[in-house]
């Protein structure tokens, strides 16, 4: 297997295929995660669940497939994605199995090690009578009154993306209650892949990873019989990368995001390397006063916080950017930076001595964004070089307060508590590791910027 630019603070399997976040829940304590994976090579097919569980949600230890195909079987074509509850004290997943997709149920009886599939398997068969679905899979179940409740992921052909809502007291008898939400096919896609759908605040919210959008969007609204009204919407991360999040609600009431990094190198290359998809940092939501989705860092990332820097007071203008001491490939940065008059300003990391090399995470006034360029990040040609913008205002005043996680090929940017940018880089160079703060058409001005080196998660 090929080591470089593989992360060492983001979950990943020990080698092969990944994409989704599954079956998320605390249970007795520790934190277990499921995922998509394809355990014979670094390609998507014959998805099996993956897992693994944490104390922290930061330190993961890789366990034994939870979920294979079974030959003849509903699933035989692959255990599609599902999430984890609590039965009456028994761990339950709720999957897709395909194909056709229908929806499966398995147990553990031994804290979550083993799974046996549940005899009436497939426990929802078909879609509804009369519809014309695009797509039928995903579950996100949850608890109401003396009920469960089922959200599927779905599409009515030549109307647009939806979601099927179903009610069931003991999970094996179901009953479609209609849909809980649609979409306009020209907006949001044809088809709602892996929905998610809880309360946060006064407030419901709908995450949804629309075919073909490429990118996970939020809805925050209300719920009032078994219907959503949408009031208003947003990218959960505009980088690019981040597909299928997954959230559940930990121990302590929180709600917590995993998404699936996909690679931006080529199919070949990810072949090449033995292991593709990466999982992205643990992100606690709440709402913002405005309504808007806001994603936090999970706090026990500070774990991995190793030996740290600190400067202030630093200026660039245009073509005079000011590089700055610290460097690596495994860093958090904390950064509050002044625009000033600069049309253009930001940091640029994984930066090689004489910039071949270089990857730009900015503010653009003018065009009232937020960028991850990525057109030098890397000399490779399988490299993905797109740049991703995110539509962000700065209030009168207001500076850009920056969280940067830099892990390898991942970078993952939390902007003002109000925008996420997460990326894939792969720089070739073994001193691109620099770091400079730059601006264009006028002079910003670094406040103060604090680096740690992070420890790797498997130590
Ligand atoms: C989303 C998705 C899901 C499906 C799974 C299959 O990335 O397409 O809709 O269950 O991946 O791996």
């Amino acid at each position: 297997m090929d080591l470089v630019n593989r992360p060492i603070y983001h979950f990943a399997p020990l080698a092969n295929w990944m994409n989704d976040p599954n079956g998320l829940i605390q249970w007795q304590g520790k934190y277990h995660l499921f995922y998509q994976h394809n355990p014979n090579g670094a390609y998507w097919d014959q998805m099996h669940w993956g897992h693994a569980s944490s104390p922290d949600l930061v330190h993961w230890t890789h366990l034994p497939i939870a979920l294979a195909p079974t030959q003849g079987g509903p699933d035989k074509d692959g255990c599609f994605s599902g999430c984890a509850i609590n039965h009456n004290g028994a761990p339950t997943l709720v999957y897709t199995g395909t194909m056709p997709e229908v929806q499966c149920l398995a147990t553990s009886s031994d804290g979550l090690l083993t799974w046996v599939k549940h005899p009436a398997n497939p426990v929802i068969p078909t879609p509804p009578e009369g519809l014309q679905v695009t797509g039928f899979r995903d579950p996100c179940v949850w608890r109401e009154g003396d009920a469960w409740l089922m959200a599927l992921g779905s599409g009515f052909q030549d109307v647009g993306g939806a979601i099927l809502l179903y009610r069931s007291t003991d999970l094996v008898a179901w009953k479609y209650l209609g849909p809980l939400c649609v979409g306009d096919k020209a907006e949001t896609g044809h088809i709602w892949e892996c929905p998610n759908f809880f309360p946060l605040g006064d407030k419901h919210v709908l995450i949804i990873s629309p075919v073909p959008l490429k990118k996970a969007i939020y809805f925050v609204g209300s719920y009032r019989d078994h219907r959503f009204a949408p009031e208003l919407s947003g990218d959960v991360d505009a980088g690019g990368h981040l597909y299928a999040p997954q959230v559940f609600e930990d121990m302590r009431g929180r709600r917590i995001l995993f998404g699936w990094l996909w690679e931006g190198r080529s199919k070949e290359s990810q072949k090449e390397a033995g292991w593709a998809g990466v999982m992205s940092l643990p992100r606690v939501l709440s709402l913002n006063a405005d309504g808007s989705l806001c994603c936090a860092p999970a706090p026990a990332l500070q774990t991995l916080r190793g030996e740290s820097s600190h400067v202030q007071d630093a200026t660039a203008r245009t073509d005079s950017e000011a590089r700055l001491e610290m460097q690596g490939d495994a860093l958090e940065l904390d950064v509050t930076i002044q625009p000033g008059d600069a049309m253009l300003c930001g940091l640029k990391v994984r930066c090689s001595p004489d910039g071949a090399e270089q990857t730009l995470i900015g503010y653009d006034r003018a065009q009232g964004c937020l960028f991850i360029d990525r057109s030098r990040s890397s000399l490779s040609e399988s490299a993905n070089h797109e740049i991703y913008r995110s539509a962000f205002i700065l209030q009168d005043g207001e500076p850009l307060r920056w969280r940067v996680f830099l892990d390898h090929s991942v970078i993952e940017v939390f902007a003002n508590d109000r925008a996420c940018l997460t990326s894939r880089i792969y720089p070739t160079r073994a001193d691109s590791l620099g770091i400079a703060l730059f601006a264009q058409g006028g002079e910003a001005r670094l406040e103060t910027l604090d680096t740690w080196q992070m420890h790797s998660m498997w130590a």
